[in-house]
């Protein structure tokens, strides 16, 4: 339609008698409209974009116009607005909606700082080169801070951190709103570990006030755990039907989810033959809980009892019970797997008796066993019950697999099986329908796991038995609930 149609459309639709346009010379014509030099889009994605108006178009409301002040000019405000600790003010000052879109009023846009720096036409055009060569804005950005900021007295090592906060600041804005790994295309970087939870907010937990329900004195045990799990369970709508423990080792969390009746059933599953013969005579055989009950209440520990116990050779799956407590008590760290050292001088120099407490051992696995009817133990492999209840919305899984990046408890050393496909692993997690929970170290190659498959990961502190507060990385697909 020509311009002339158009106008005459607006006539007959008597729009000339409307309140604005009867006072405007001609009618038609729009005050306050002038081209810009430039423009900042009020809306932004991943970064604020603010451009020249070399088309010298004209802008509705979604764009704020820009017009430099005398001694400044555009070209050079739109290569000084693009650094890190600009960027970082534009999330800091503005806003954002539930869909991760970033807001800037105009007055939140003039209190940007901007390190103005004065540049010449040509660079003004290597400039705009950059952003069709870049892959990312992370590389302009590269570039610039060292333009701009250096001369702010800023060292390198100071840039490296303001990317890492803006880095930070857009993860938080976006967070669940768009795919990660796109994303990290943006940036054209890994994510690094330093960007996401590396704060710990959450209180440490006093491990002192969580009731010790299992048997075992587990290398990588979760009793520290045990009141996130109450805090995770009580946020579901809905009461589990299942709690999957696929890697039950000491099975702390699931013997207390079965204690405090969380849920309806809890499955416990343990790959070591060792480690399963205590569960399957306390859970699935018939008076064993009893029988190994008394066999302990009724044991002399003495180092050549002990010896005894330890090297026999059974298969008997109650007697093979008897000596992995054995062993579990008198071992190095409770370690099982092979090679593991006895305790020579233990606590108070009470050498392998200093772990030796029958009667508390009798009771633990006596309650156990008054309550077996709402557990369940498999000796397999965790990934066959994963696969198996995938598909079932009412069951949660609370995933520890055997991992450890720290060299010093290097994993072989903890556990006789210790090697799990950690990728079919996450791989597996992402189909489950329920929910899950899974812990980890806090490891590089974890994070990028978790990245890839979109799951949420928060840094829990937790202390260990010599009161060092260490950190464990939580992972799942909505965290929200951990406080
Ligand atoms: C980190 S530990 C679990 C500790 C446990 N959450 C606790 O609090 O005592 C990991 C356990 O997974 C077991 N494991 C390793 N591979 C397995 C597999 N494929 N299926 C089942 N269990 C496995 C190891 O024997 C070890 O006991």
């Amino acid at each position: 339609m020509s311009v002339q149609n158009y106008l005459q459309k607006g006539l007959q639709q008597d729009i000339h008698q409307r309140f604005k346009t009867k006072h405007r010379t001609p009618w038609y014509n729009v005050p306050v409209v002038w081209i810009p030099e430039g423009v900042i889009f009020k809306r932004s994605h991943l970064y604020p974009k603010l451009l020249k108006n070399e088309a010298r178009v004209l802008f509705t409301d979604t764009a704020y116009r820009i017009c430099p002040k005398e001694g400044f000019n555009i070209d050079s405000i739109i290569y000084s607005f693009y650094n890190s600790l600009t960027l970082i003010f534009c999330e800091l000052n503005g806003r954002f909606y539930g869909g991760g879109v970033l807001e800037l009023t105009p007055k939140e846009f003039k209190g940007l700082p901007i390190p103005y720096k004065s540049i010449s036409e040509e660079q003004f055009l290597d400039f705009k080169k950059l952003f069709t060569k870049s892959e990312s804005i992370e590389q302009i950005l590269q570039q610039n801070d060292t333009q701009l900021l250096i001369g702010l007295e800023l060292t390198s090592s100071d840039l490296e951190r303001l990317r890492e906060i803006r880095q930070k600041l857009l993860i938080h804005r976006l967070k669940n709103k768009m795919n990660l790994p796109s994303l990290i295309k943006h940036w054209g970087i890994a994510i690094q570990s330093s960007f996401l939870d590396t704060s710990v907010s959450t209180p440490v937990i006093n491990v002192a006030s969580v009731s010790q329900r299992s048997p075992f004195r587990y290398p990588g045990g979760k009793t520290w755990l045990v009141p996130r799990i109450r805090q995770w369970l009580s946020n579901a709508l809905t009461k589990p039907q299942k709690f999957i423990e696929p890697f039950a080792g000491g099975a702390i969390v699931g013997l207390t989810v079965a204690f405090d009746q969380l849920a309806d059933l809890v499955i416990l599953v343990e790959r070591d033959e060792q480690v399963a013969a205590v569960w399957e005579t306390i859970i699935n055989t018939q008076d064993g809980a009893e029988w190994l009950a008394n066999q302990i209440a009724t044991f002399e520990l003495t180092p050549e009892a002990a010896e005894a116990v330890v090297s026999s050779r059974t298969r008997i799956i109650r007697n093979k019970a008897f000596k992995t407590i054995i062993q579990n008590r008198i071992n190095h760290g409770g370690i099982l797997a092979p090679g593991a050292g006895v305790l020579k001088h233990g606590e108070n120099g009470k050498g392998i008796t200093s772990r030796w407490y029958p009667e508390t051992l009798q009771k633990r696995i006596l309650d156990i066993a008054k309550i077996k009817q709402r557990l369940k133990f498999i000796r397999g492999d965790g990934f066959e019950i994963i696969r198996k209840n995938l598909r079932n919305n009412k069951a949660v899984f609370f995933i520890d697999p055997p991992y450890t990046v720290s060299a010093k408890k290097a994993g072989a050393r903890l556990y006789k099986y210790h090697q799990v496909d950690h990728e079919e692993l996450f791989w597996l997690a992402s189909r489950i329908e329920g929910d899950f929970l899974m812990t980890y170290d806090d490891a590089e190659e974890v994070r990028a796991l978790a990245v890839k498959h979109r799951f949420e990961t928060r840094l829990v502190a937790m202390s260990n038995t010599r009161n060092t507060t260490m950190t464990e990385l939580l992972i799942g697909r909505n965290l929200d609930w951990v406080i």
